[in-house]
């Protein structure tokens, strides 16, 4: 499955306004005294959880943004080149470090190009000192969600993960179609998007009952997007596509799909629920 940047970039800013600042300064507050953090972060995309994060973190960091998506990770290069104040880049364009300082940080970027289906331990070797993620546990299956979990506790790895959804959705006005959409919505969210099937928005609740059953100390908050009038392109775009996903299921006729889609551009407002998730080893 592949993202936009496009879609990316719409979504950047109201998920940096979504996650839970508390669970976000509890992360913070566990690397206070660190001088040099090693984060990596898991199917990073253009690199919004680094430009969200990075400003809580300590005055040296080093990050591996690691992606399948070549495309992305050219993308992120160049919007976090963009991003900082000032960025200097280490050997060939195309896999050479990038060094940034941002507000006074100094932050070492590099880009790893990976299938986390079937990369994952490498990924993880050497063991950095946090793993991150935004908006990528719904796309992996239970099954792999056990795995990294175990690979985690092996090597006694903290997780910030954020916007994880978590299938909680409320559109204004209401409208007819919205159960049927959202149920079939989740059909598609749980097909397979290169993991097996897809947790989709149970996969919070997979991720923090294997961190638990991995000894780990689990906290949760909620980061749901609380859309109005002035996130209209957003709006727009989800409803897009949750249209598009609802279509490749069959589950409905075109039709009402198409009666949904017109009553939803433009909504007046809407909640998209997710999650977010601060793991620590016991
Ligand atoms: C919803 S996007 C989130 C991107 C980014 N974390 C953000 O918050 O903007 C999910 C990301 O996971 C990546 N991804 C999906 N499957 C992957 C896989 N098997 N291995 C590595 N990355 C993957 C996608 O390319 C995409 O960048």
């Amino acid at each position: 499955m592949s993202f936009s940047a496009d879609w990316l970039a719409l979504r950047e800013p109201i998920d940096h306004r979504s996650v839970s600042a508390s669970l976000r300064a509890s992360v913070a507050q566990r690397f206070a005294a660190r001088d040099g953090l090693h984060v990596v972060d898991l199917g990073c995309g253009s690199g919004s959880n680094l430009r969200g994060l990075a400003p809580h973190l300590g005055a040296r960091q080093r990050w591996t943004l690691v992606d399948w998506d070549s495309g992305l990770l050219a993308h992120a290069r160049a919007a976090l080149a963009q991003w900082a104040d000032d960025a200097q880049q280490d050997g060939a364009q195309d896999d050479g470090a990038l060094s940034i300082m941002k507000d006074g940080k100094r932050i070492d970027v590099r880009f790893r190009q990976a299938d986390l289906a079937r990369r994952l331990e490498s990924v993880l070797d050497p063991a950095p000192d946090l793993v991150t993620a935004a908006a990528f546990f719904d796309l992996v299956s239970p099954e792999w969600i056990e795995g990294f979990c175990k690979a985690l506790a092996a090597r006694g790895l903290p997780l910030y993960t954020v916007l994880t959804y978590d299938g909680r959705e409320t559109w204004e006005p209401p409208h007819a179609g919205d159960a049927a959409m959202l149920a079939a919505f989740h059909a598609h969210q749980q097909s397979d998007k290169g993991f097996g099937p897809a947790a989709g928005p149970r996969a919070v609740q997979a991720l923090a009952g294997s961190l638990a059953a991995n000894g780990y100390r689990v906290a949760r908050e909620l980061s749901p997007w609380r859309l109005g009038a002035s996130d209209f392109a957003l709006m727009s775009e989800l409803a897009k596509g949750a249209a598009g996903a609802v279509l490749e299921t069959g589950r409905l006729e075109p039709r009402e799909v198409a009666a949904w889609l017109a009553a939803r551009t433009p909504a007046a407002s809407c909640s998209i629920g997710h999650e977010d998730v601060w793991a620590t080893p016991g």
